[in-house]
C-alpha cells in the first residue's frame, strides 16, 4: 500500500535532515578550521623544555610520561634524598642502598654556570663556592632528563657491558647506579617510575636556558610548522646533551710542569668535596677533620708517596673487607689536575710546612 502523503512527508523530513546536516557540517568545518589557524597559546617561561620539544614534534623517550604525577615526583624525591619512600601499597619501602643516598654523589641543583658546558671543573668550583653546594664525582640530577646519553665515554671501562643499555636509556642508568654505583639493589618498576618523574620535575624550564627575548622569539616562530626542526635544534644548543667522562691517570711524567696550587681553592675543595663524605656519620669511616693532626698525617703520606693524593682522586678506593662503601674516582671533567694541586697546597699549608 502506498500512502503518498507519508512518502512526501518522509521525503521532506529527509530533505530537511540533509539541509541541516549540510549546514551543520559547514559550520563544524569552519569552526575546526578556525581552531587550526588561531594562534595556540604562547609558551610560558616556566614551561618544561621537554614538553615544549614534544609539542614541536621532537622524539622523546617513549617512557617520559604524558603528564607528571605529583605522587610519583614526591616518591622519587624521597628515594633520592632519603634512600626510601612510602610504598604505594602502604608502609615504608626498603632502602635502595644501605650505605649511600643518591645525594652523596650527585647534586640536585644547577652546578655548572654554563649549562652548555658541563666539563669545566674550575667554573663549577667557582659556582659551588658562590652557592655553597657540594662538588662531587657524580653529575647533577638537575637537567639529567634533558640529556640524551648517560654513563658516557670511559665509564664502560669501569662497568663493562653493563653501561651499554644505560647509554641510551635513562631508566637503565638509574638501575645501574642504584645497584652498582651505590652498592645497593635494582629498583622496582614503581620506584624507577618515581625517580624518573622526579628527574622530569627538576628538568630545565624555558627560563633556565633562554632569555626573555629568546622565549619571545620562540613564540613568534612556533606556529610555523616548517620551522619546528630548526627550533628544536636551536633549543637543544643551549644545554649539554651528555656529560662527558674521561678517566685519567696521575700526571706522573709531567710532574715537573704541574701548576702551583692555590691553598684557598684547596680549602674549598676539601670542604665542598672530600668532607661531604669524610665526616662523622658520613659514608666513609675515615673522618677528615680540620685538626693539625689530620693535615700532618696527609703530609706524612706525601713523604711516603708524592702521588698518593693524585692516586686517591684518579682511582678512588675500594671499600675494605667488611665495609662495602667505596670512593668513586673523579674524572677529568669532575676535578682538574690543578685542583688536586690546590688541595695539596692546602694540606701543606695547614700542616705548617
Ligand atoms: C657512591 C656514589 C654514587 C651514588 C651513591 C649514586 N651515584 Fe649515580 N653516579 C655516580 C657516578 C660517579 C656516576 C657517573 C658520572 C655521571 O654522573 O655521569 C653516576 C651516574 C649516574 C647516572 C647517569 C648520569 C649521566 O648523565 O651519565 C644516573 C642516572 C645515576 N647516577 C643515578 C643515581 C641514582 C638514582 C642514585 C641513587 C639511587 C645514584 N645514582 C647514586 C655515583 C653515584
Ligand atoms: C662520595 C663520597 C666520598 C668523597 C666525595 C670522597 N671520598 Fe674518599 N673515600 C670514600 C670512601 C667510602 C672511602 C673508602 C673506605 C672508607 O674510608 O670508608 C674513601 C677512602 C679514601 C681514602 C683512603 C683512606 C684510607 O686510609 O683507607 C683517601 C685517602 C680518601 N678517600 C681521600 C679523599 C679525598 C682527598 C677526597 C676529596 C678530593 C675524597 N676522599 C672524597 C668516600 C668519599
Amino acid at each position: 500500500m502506498c500512502n503518498f502523503e507519508v512518502i512526501m512527508k518522509r521525503m521532506f523530513k529527509h530533505k530537511f535532515t540533509v539541509v541541516y546536516a549540510t549546514l551543520f557540517c559547514l559550520l563544524g568545518a569552519s569552526l575546526l578550521n578556525f581552531k587550526s589557524v588561531a594562534p595556540a597559546e604562547d609558551y610560558q617561561p616556566e614551561a618544561y623544555v621537554y614538553e615544549v620539544l614534544r609539542d614541536l614534534g621532537a622524539t622523546l623517550p617513549a617512557y617520559y610520561p604524558e603528564k607528571l604525577n605529583p605522587d610519583d615526583v614526591q616518591r622519587g624525591k624521597d628515594i633520592v634524598f632519603f634512600g626510601r619512600t612510602k610504598n604505594p601499597k602502604g608502609g615504608k619501602s626498603a632502602y635502595i642502598s644501605l650505605y649511600y643516598m643518591c645525594t652523596n654523589c650527585h647534586n640536585t641543583v644547577m652546578e655548572d654556570p654554563n649549562l652548555a658546558n658541563n666539563s669545566d671543573p674550575e667554573a663549577r668550583l667557582d659556582f659551588a663556592i658562590k652557592n655553597n653546594i657540594p662538588f662531587l664525582q657524580g653529575t647533577t640530577f638537575y637537567g639529567i632528563a634533558n640529556r640524551e646519553t648517560w654513563y658516557n665515554d670511559d665509564y664502560y671501562k669501569k662497568y663493562g657491558d653493563l653501561v651499554k643499555p644505560a647509554n641510551n636509556d635513562l631508566r637503565q642508568a638509574i638501575q645501574l647506579c642504584g645497584k652498582e654505583c651505590s652498592k645497593g639493589r635494582y629498583l622496582e618498576d614503581w620506584e624507577e617510575t618515581a625517580v624518573l618523574a622526579y628527574y622530569l620535575s627538576i628538568s630545565y624550564r624555558l627560563q633556565d636556558i633562554l632569555t626573555t627575548a629568546q622565549i619571545a622569539e620562540l613564540n613568534s616562530k612556533k606556529n610555523n610548522a616548517a620551522q619546528h626542526p630548526e627550533l628544536i635544534k636551536w633549543i637543544k644548543s643551549f644545554y649539554a646533551l651528555k656529560s662527558p667522562a674521561a678517566f685519567v691517570e696521575p700526571p706522573y711524567e709531567n710532574g715537573n710542569s704541574l701548576p702551583v696550587g692555590d691553598p684557598a681553592r684547596g680549602k674549598a675543595l676539601y670542604e665542598l668535596s672530600c668532607q661531604t663524605c669524610h665526616k662523622a656519620y658520613g659514608c666513609s669511616d675515615n673522618v677528615f677533620d680540620n685538626s693539625s693532626f689530620t693535615f700532618k698525617k696527609f703530609n706524612r703520606d706525601f713523604d711516603k708517596d708524592y702521588w698518593w693524593l693524585f692516586k686517591s682522586v684518579r682511582h678512588g678506593y675500594y671499600g675494605y673487607p667488611g665495609h662495602d662503601p667505596y670512593m668513586p674516582h673523579y674524572t677529568a671533567e669532575r676535578m682538574s689536575d690543578k685542583q688536586v694541586m690546590d688541595l695539596k697546597a692546602y694540606f701543606q699549608q695547614q700542616a705548617g710546612s
